[in-house]
């Protein structure tokens, strides 16, 4: 099956001389269509580092990333949840869930339906009017996930999206991102810390100081 995302022995290090930080380094990896993949390892162990690789958001100093289901154009077509809050805090959140798509010049309807639906699909269609400041760490990163959805992408990669929610909004938060997933006939790459994810998830990656271990054991 022809890979979404294809990661040839890519590393990506931070600065030169004396302050170089090797963030990532000899990893071969791919994901093809359908694939869901919980990504764990240590704090600094580069596992943003390799979502932001993947996402065509960075380059690697060393390898080739390419995304050959993609015909090599991953903008618009691939979704990333970031880590940290990412809201645009003048925007409500109907406004926020649209933007991209406005950007990627879809009409004004064909995006307001979009996101309107995106943000059904999550469960959160009362908070449109809302702005950033008045929501909860879990509407929040819920505003996030629609925020993908609604582009129909064709790889899901969320970063750490569960980090700072209790255990039953982290349950729910990751449900709709399988369920979404297997409605869009999108992979799925989860970086987290979380167990509970890597029991949901079929396949286990493990990084450790930048490096890559494929199918690692899953810790049930
Ligand atoms: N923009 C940057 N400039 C310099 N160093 C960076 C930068 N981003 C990350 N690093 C370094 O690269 C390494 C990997 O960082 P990365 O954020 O990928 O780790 P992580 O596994 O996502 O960690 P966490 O679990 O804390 O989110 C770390 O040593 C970090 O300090
Ligand atoms: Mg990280």
């Amino acid at each position: 099956m022809t890979e979404l995302v294809r990661c040839e022995n890519v590393a990506r290090t931070y600065g030169k001389g004396v302050d170089a930080v090797v963030a990532v380094h000899g990893i071969t990896c791919s994901l093809e269509p359908g694939a869901q993949v919980a990504v764990t390892g240590p704090s600094g162990s580069g596992k943003s580092t390799l979502l932001h690789l993947l996402a065509g958001l960075d380059r690697p100093t060393a390898g080739q990333v390419s995304w050959p289901a993609l015909d090599d154009e991953p903008h618009g077509r691939i979704g990333l949840i970031f880590q940290g809050p990412s809201l645009l805090p003048p925007l409500d959140v109907l406004e926020n869930v649209a933007l991209p798509l406005l950007v990627a010049g879809r009409t004004e309807t064909d995006t307001r339906a979009a996101a309107t639906r995106a943000l059904r699909d999550v469960g959160i269609g009362s908070l449109a009017r809302k702005l950033p400041e008045e929501l909860s760490g879990g509407q929040a990163q819920r505003v996030a996930v629609a925020r993908v959805l609604a582009a129909a992408p064709r790889l899901i990669l969320a970063d750490e999206p569960t980090g700072q929610l209790d255990s039953a909004m982290a349950g729910h938060v990751i449900d709709l991102l399988v369920e979404a997933a297997v409605r869009l006939d999108a992979a799925l790459l989860v970086s987290t810390h979380d167990l509970l994810i890597t029991e949901r998830i079929s396949r286990h990656w493990e990084m450790h100081d930048g490096t890559l271990r494929k199918d690692a054991p899953c810790s049930r």
